[in-house]
């Protein structure tokens, strides 16, 4: 994922540029890039394919010094890899880097053409430095220029950029990609991610859509979607510098399901333009292809078959496209049929699982549509042999127990159901709802994250059981395996998981005081069914802890557990729900005192068959 990092200061910004880069690093990038504003005015460009260590020994070779500067770390969406593509992108005297997507930059490439403009590059961002330009030329200052330009570009972006004729500020600005300024004491900073500022301030500046900001040694300003000038609230962080360890957090695991707000925001992050979702996002060709595609096969292993399960039933009921679902251990040793025009989606958090790579490979022996990779690992050979790669930008995550890995793949498939959705007839309306419903998930997450006191209590009656039953019903019912395999890969208490309407036909004879029955219960169309499933559990002495909607009417009864969840639209419960089965496994797994991070037997990329 792209990232930016910015500073004007009264000192050489080269170091804090590299520096924050770094910190960005593991969203993963292909090509890094710097630009300074010496003391004549002069524009010093450094950029590299590769690490940033590479750019870092370019820049030892040819030192870069000045005291306002902008820097940025590319993950490749238009144009190939290569150095004439990396950030930051010139025209005379006006450096730019940019994270998001400008949809309409072939209608600004032509016009800028015909007035003479050379592209140096096959980005959309080049565009944005040459329209300043051109408004510079005419005699504007940076920020007219910025404020001209701003409402020509369409789709979404978080912008940087500086003059070497005003080299005293910086312009930002932010639309549907994050950008945050770090408060310095005569020294400003912008970065992509506050992290990346943690070694020079932990004082940040969010900016909110649609804001426009300068920033100076002396101070920043920042001017709201309407031109009024606007006030937002300062943040002081806690996180240290080194917030790339557990931090404050016992964990890994610990540390990664309450990273999940933020990581599912992340997923989202220049994918959604008003409220509509980019078809860009799944890359240059994404129109043709989505035309094309009338069907879609899943394949993946553990967890990410399971986000897998979860999709079948949006792409079927609100894609209203005929999807299946393997796993890729099954898939690859097969012979299937795969009707043509089939978008064939691998769904893994490493993108080296062996079995996943292997199906695909299998797959692309077949005539497919295309091959789509969720992923979060940017420079892994799923991402390599695909197609198309749609990150899940979850960041690095460490515990073998995937947690923020398979809600941003549940995320990422939402997006990838929402635009096969548009091309089937879903209204303009209805894509409004989910949009919208997509975006409230790091609120409703971050609030079911508040029970974590409840659950842990909940965990102590669980933790001398040695046997757990799971239900749910519908795209629920993935959700309760996926609750099932948290409390067995880390707790090692035997748990399954059912569809909750298969209870009577062989489960049921298990129920008795010892098994204790967990039901994921959403107020959704099937409650009803899911009560009386209940109910059968609750007659035979079981004893039942039902996740439900506070709205949905469950009370506490002897024998009975009502954890009440926050009532959230049907699309995201299977996200929503996820979060407290992940919490009670990791508090049951803590009390029996195994090793949470490193479960025994199990690793956490499966690289071999
Ligand atoms: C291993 C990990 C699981 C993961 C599965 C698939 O079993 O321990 O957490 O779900 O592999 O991995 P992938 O990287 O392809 O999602």
């Amino acid at each position: 994922m792209c990232g930016i990092v910015g500073a004007v200061a009264q000192r050489n910004v080269t170091p804090i540029l590299i520096e924050g880069l770094r910190r960005l690093e593991y969203r993963g990038y292909d090509s890094a890039g710097v630009a300074v504003v010496g003391a004549q005015g002069e524009l010093q460009l450094t950029r590299a394919v590769g690490k940033v260590a590479q750019l870092d020994e370019s820049l030892e070779q040819q030192p870069n010094e000045g005291r306002t500067g902008i820097a940025h770390t590319r993950w490749a969406t238009h144009g190939v890899p290569a150095e004439r593509n990396s950030h930051p992108h010139v025209s005379g005297d006006i450096a730019v880097v940019h994270n998001g997507i400008i949809e309409n930059h072939e209608e600004l490439r032509a016009e800028l053409q015909a007035k003479g403009y050379v592209f140096a590059s096959e980005t959309d961002t080049e565009v944005v430095a040459h329209l300043v330009f051109e408004q510079m030329k005419d005699g504007a200052g940076l920020r007219a220029a910025m404020l001209a330009v701003l409402p020509r570009l369409h789709g979404a972006y978080a912008l940087a950029v500086v003059a070497g004729r005003e080299s005293q500020r910086m312009l930002l600005a932010r639309k549907g990609s994050p950008l945050v300024i770090g408060v310095g004491i005569g020294e400003h900073f912008a970065a992509s991610d506050a992290l990346a500022l943690l070694p020079v301030t932990n004082r940040f500046v969010y900016l909110e859509e649609g804001d426009i900001a300068e920033i100076r040694t002396g101070g920043y300003q920042i001017v709201d979607a309407q031109g009024q000038v606007a006030q937002r609230r300062l943040h002081v962080s806690s996180l240290s510098a080194d917030a790339v360890d557990k931090g404050t957090y016992r964990h890994f695991m610990q540390k990664e399901i309450f990273e999940q707000p933020t990581a599912l925001a992340n997923t989202l992050e220049g994918r959604l333009a008003g409220e509509r979702v980019l078809e860009a996002c799944l890359g240059p060709k994404a129109a043709d292809l989505l035309a094309r595609v009338k069907r879609v096969r899943l394949v993946a292993c553990g967890t990410s078959s399971h986000a897998g399960m979860v999709a079948r039933y949006w792409f079927e009921q609100i894609a209203k496209v005929p999807c299946q679902v393997e796993l890729a251990s099954e898939f690859r040793y097969r012979d299937p049929v795969i009707e043509p025009d089939t978008l064939f989606i691998t769904i893994s958090q490493s993108g080296e699982t062996a079995d996943t790579l292997e199906a695909l490979r299998h797959a692309k022996g077949k005539d497919i549509a295309a091959s789509l990779v969720i992923c979060n690992a940017p420079e892994s050979s799923l991402v390599r042999e695909s197609d198309i790669a749609l990150m899940t930008h979850a960041g690095p995550e460490r515990s073998v127990a995937s947690t923020k890995a398979f809600t941003t793949q549940l995320m990422a498939l939402a997006l990838v159901m929402l635009l096969l959705a548009r091309r089937n007839g879903l209204s303009a309306e209805e894509e409004r709802r989910h949009v919208k419903s997509l975006e409230s998930v790091a609120r409703v997450v971050e609030a079911v994250l508040q029970q974590d006191r409840q659950l842990q209590k909940l965990a102590e009656r669980l933790m001398h059981k040695n046997h757990a039953l799971f239900l749910g019903r519908g795209a629920m019912s993935p959700v309760a395996m996926e609750g099932a395999l948290k409390l067995k890969e880390i707790s090692y208490i035997h748990a399954e998981a059912y569809a909750a309407g298969e209870l009577k036909h062989g489960p049921l004879a298990l129920v008795d005081e010892h098994m204790p029955v967990i039901a994921v219960a959403p107020n959704d169309e099937l409650l009803e069914k899911v009560k009386s499933n209940l109910q059968e559990v609750a007659a035979r002495g079981g004893e039942l802890i039902v996740f439900a909607d506070r709205e949905a009417g469950f009370k506490d009864a002897p024998g009975v557990t009502v954890i009440g969840m926050p009532h959230a639209d049907e699309l995201i419960d299977p996200i929503v729900y996820t979060i407290p089965m992940q919490l009670l496994a990791y508090h049951v797994a803590v009390l029996r005192g195994t090793d949470v991070d490193q479960p025994r037997n199990l690793a956490k990329s499966v690289t071999v068959e």
